[in-house]
């Protein structure tokens, strides 16, 4: 999606300490929904269209390596419409799959299609090691097989065969490129032990509508492989961390938001630990109402859906440094997701770190600074950070924002934040 430049690019988001965010806005469309599934349109010759696509630079680089694969995609406004009649290549350019995670969600579609695939290692946030082996696992189940070396997986099969593939970690990436490498494979495949992310279960709605039989019974997650699958329209979930994101702000100013498209029933979690704190949240058809002050620390302890979201962990550390008392953090899913704490520290927030626990003591006031983001959440933690700090707080890197968050900026700002990007 050609970004307008409205969204990306600048040098660095300015934040002055804000007042209490008020009004309404709504959420955009999931940036972990969408990512397979613009993976997913190598399944079929057939067009697929998403609607609601955000404006996202990880949108943009999917776009790029499908090009590169030779898939045909167009836009109009924020539908785009994938069509790939034929694969032109298997190993797509370096350069662009090294900047994300999700490149590497391609490996299924291109095992399925064509039978063969070289990628190369995927990039993404540096907060973790982020290791394939479950992917290349659940792949091996399925006949595959694979090398590794010099930054690039290669990986060939004869026969797709379904299997009972066992993940030894729910992990969101593995599960989705094995549902989606299952889904032309000859018979059933089982994958026990697989993520349930709204965002997976998304991918199989999707999958549905191509033609798939694919559907989670009893906990696992059940592939009946087809011959092809046919073009399919489709519209993502919102964006539940996006919305968490907005919520926390709100609360952790004492505002008044509305959120339409928050979808409600994904975010019980980030609900329950504002509520706990002393915000009031209020669900209405079709989005949520937040409002009041977080007020009293938080034990937030991140894991696996439908546990604490790891990606909404930054944003509550920022909201944390203010609140009166201890507050503790425990991060289980990523062992290096703690980087946004050294920026906090600048601003004055008094964090302690025992390996992957951190300890939060509630400061009076943080004080603006210049920091920089230094991943995609930890972005979004540093501009809450920087509406109840006081002075002006400078982000830069915001690279790393636009990965994630169509107009950031617009949004906030559109709440009484006052927040511009410096381009
Ligand atoms: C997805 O990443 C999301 N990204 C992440 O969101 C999210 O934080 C994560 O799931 C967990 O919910 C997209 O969907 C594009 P994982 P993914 O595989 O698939 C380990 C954001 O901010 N693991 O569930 O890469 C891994 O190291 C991003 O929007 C292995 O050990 O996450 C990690 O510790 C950040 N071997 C844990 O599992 C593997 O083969 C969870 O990773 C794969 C993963």
């Amino acid at each position: 999606m050609k970004n307008s430049g409205k969204t990306t690019g600048g040098k660095c988001l300015r934040i002055q300490k804000s007042g209490p965010l008020c009004g309404r806005c709504a959420v955009g469309t999931s940036k972990n929904a969408v990512l397979p599934m613009l993976a997913a349109a190598l399944l079929t010759r057939e067009p697929v269209v998403l609607h609601h696509v955000p404006d996202i630079s990880d949108v943009s680089d999917m776009i790029s390596l499908l090009r590169t694969f030779g898939a045909r995609v167009s836009q109009s406004g924020h539908t785009l419409r994938i069509c790939a009649r034929h694969i032109k290549t298997t190993s797509p350019n370096f350069h662009i799959s090294s900047r994300l995670r999700a490149s590497f969600l391609f490996m299924g579609p291109l095992l399925a299609r064509e039978g063969c695939v070289t990628m190369p290692l995927p990039g993404g946030c540096a907060i973790g090691r982020r290791p394939i082996d479950l992917h290349l696992k659940g792949f091996e189940a399925l006949g595959v097989k694979s090398i590794t070396a010099s930054g690039h997986v290669l990986a060939w099969r004869q026969t797709l065969r379904g299997a009972a593939v066992h993940l030894a970690y729910p992990s969101v990436g593995a599960t989705e490129n094995v549902i989606m490498a299952a889904c032309l494979a000859r018979g059933k495949t089982v994958i026990i032990g697989g993520a349930c992310e709204p965002e997976v279960c998304d991918l199989i709605g999707l999958l549905t509508a191509m033609g798939a039989k694919a559907e989670v019974k009893d906990g696992r997650i059940e592939i009946e492989g087809a011959g092809q699958l046919h073009g399919a329209e489709y519209t993502p979930i919102p964006d539940r961390i996006e919305a968490g994101t907005l919520m926390i702000a709100a609360a952790v100013t004492g505002g008044d938001v509305r959120i339409d498209r928050a979808p409600h029933k994904h975010l019980m979690q980030v609900t329950s630990k504002l509520v706990e704190a002393g915000a009031e949240v209020f669900p209405y058809p079709g989005g949520i109402r937040i409002y009041g002050r977080a007020r009293t620390p938080m034990d937030i302890v991140s894991s696996p859906y439908p546990g604490f979201p790891t990606d909404m962990q930054a944003q509550f550390m920022a909201a944390c440094c203010v609140l009166g008392g201890q507050s503790t953090i425990l991060e289980t899913v990523f062992e290096n997701r703690f980087l946004h704490v050294h920026e906090l520290i600048k601003m004055g927030a008094h964090i302690d770190v025992r390996g992957n626990t951190a300890v939060i003591t509630g400061v009076g006031r943080l004080c603006g600074a210049e920091v920089k983001a230094t991943d995609l959440r930890a972005g979004a933690a540093l501009c809450i950070a920087g509406l109840i700090a006081d002075g002006e707080t400078v982000i830069q890197d915001i690279r790393h924002l636009d990965r994630g968050y169509e107009h950031i900026e617009d949004k906030l700002s559109s709440l009484g934040a006052l927040i511009t990007r410096e381009v």
